[in-house]
């Protein structure tokens, strides 16, 4: 989560444009019209909304005025760590459910530690798996699996809901939506893939989706496991009320992730060694609560994990800069990042750097503050103001002013080889290259 507040202050008067497709699959009963925003007690008049926020400066109040049954919600006490401002590196603090719309409108970054007995201490030293890079044939031939068309299409569709906040009725469809987009893939797939699809609940309405592919042989929870993962939600950094395409933010790392995952379906991927996992979380914006589950969960089921490769934004090209993939340094795992660096060296025709950026929260958090290794790789590099100028905000859409940047496909294409790279390097691929060609006889028996 970031965002400029300038700019979000700018687009907030912007208003809200029309929703765009919806998707098929929809099952909710929806207003029709996008003059309605998405509270946790339903459809709210939009231009209620905004007359309110045109008077009322304080979030908390506004949200009241708003949707009073709130009120106990807002009131929750939560222990935030802040990234930034001045409170930023000290102990974490207690503060509000309510203070977050504060935080956000001014700025700040937090990871949200309400209940969490169980992190490692800072100079806790996890230890990654760093193998020598040298599956470069059986990665490469993945490569042509990856569409940017793909991720086009299902970024339209992801894009096109009112917002993905996690405890909105949006948020949970957008959130199923990606759920059928995945069963999908695994419905499709080669017999050589050993694939699981699990929902993660969480104590508010989105859920995190994993993906797994298994290795061959009897299940063996002793088996370290590769992760890759994407936050799935978005919102809206202004007032949580209003819309939140969040296309980079992280729409693009949800699309990114996706479509590496569907590659590798396609090339029939069975991992060697171990698990590989693909990770969709919920509730990354209201400081990491998906990933935190996932990773405290892991920690006291005691899951090994060779690392954790986290994709955020990954589209958006500054004008008249160099792409380049960014590796972010806060919070993340030295050894692994400098393995990460030398693979996206190898495989991704962009440059990779360290990111300069400081201040900032991340999904990668949420594993090393659990003793795990891992990173995060962004676009562009955020001290070099090479990032999305307004994420969290309604201008944070697939179509973005040529004078400001672009919104490139073929960028987020170089993130998702990263992405496959990161999968075959750690857990090995079997080579199915034994098996027959000719395709099975079709059966005849009846059920
Ligand atoms: C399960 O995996 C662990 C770790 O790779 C290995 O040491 C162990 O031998 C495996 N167990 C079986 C029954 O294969």
């Amino acid at each position: 989560m970031r965002f400029s507040l300038a700019l979000i202050a700018l687009v907030s008067a912007v208003g809200v444009p029309a929703i765009a497709l919806r998707p098929a699959q929809d099952t909710f009963v929806t207003p029709t019209s996008s003059n309605f925003a998405d509270t946790s007690s339903g459809f709210v008049d939009l231009e209620r909304i905004q007359a309110i926020l045109a008077q009322q400066t304080d979030p908390v109040e506004a949200m009241l005025l708003i949707d009073p049954s709130m009120a106990k919600e807002l009131a929750e006490p939560r222990l935030l760590q802040l990234f930034n401002g001045k409170d930023a590196g000290g102990e974490p603090k207690w503060m509000t459910e309510g203070d977050k719309m504060g935080l956000r409108r001014q700025g700040i970054d937090w990871i949200d530690l309400t209940g969490r007995d169980s992190l490692v201490s800072p100079d806790f030293d996890a230890r990654p798996n760093v193998p020598d890079i040298s599956h470069q044939a059986q990665v490469r031939k993945v490569f042509p699996h990856l569409s940017p068309t793909n991720m086009f299409e299902m970024l339209e569709v992801f894009t096109s809901y009112y917002n993905r906040v996690y405890t909105s009725e949006s948020g949970v469809k957008s959130q199923r939506w990606l759920f059928d987009e995945i069963t999908d893939i695994v419905r499709k797939a080669p017999p050589t893939c050993r694939l699981s699809i699990e929902q993660f609940p969480h104590a508010y309405p989105q859920n995190s989706i994993i993906a797994r592919f298994s290795p061959p042989g009897k299940r063996n929870t002793s088996q370290p496991v590769t992760i890759i993962s994407a936050h799935l939600d978005s919102v809206n950094f202004w007032f949580p009320l209003l819309d939140a395409p969040g296309a980079d933010d992280n729409g693009s790392g949800s699309a990114t992730i996706l479509e590496a995952f569907r590659a590798l379906v396609n090339v029939g991927f069975e991992p060697e060694h171990g698990p590989v996992e693909f990770h969709w979380t919920a509730g990354e914006e209201a400081g990491l609560l998906g990933a935190l589950d996932i990773a405290e969960e892991y920690q006291s089921r005691g899951v090994r994990v060779n690392g954790v490769l986290n994709v955020d934004e990954t589209a958006f090209i500054k004008a008249n800069s160099t792409p380049a993939i960014n590796l972010i340094k806060v919070g993340a795992t030295e050894k692994l990042n400098k393995w990460v660096h030398k693979l996206a060296r190898e495989y991704a025709d962009v440059d990779v750097k360290f990111s300069g950026m400081v201040g900032r929260g991340l999904d990668h958090q949420a594993w090393t503050k659990h003793g795990y290794p891992a990173v995060s790789i962004v676009e562009g590099d955020q001290a070099e103001g090479g990032w999305l100028p307004f994420p969290h905000t309604v201008m944070d859409r697939t179509t973005i002013p040529p004078s400001i940047g672009e919104f490139s496909y073929e960028h987020m294409k170089q993130f998702a080889k990263v992405a496959v790279a990161f999968a075959i390097e750690q857990a090995g691929s079997v080579d199915h290259a034994w098996r027959p060609s000719r395709p099975l006889p079709t059966s005849t028996a009846k059920p």
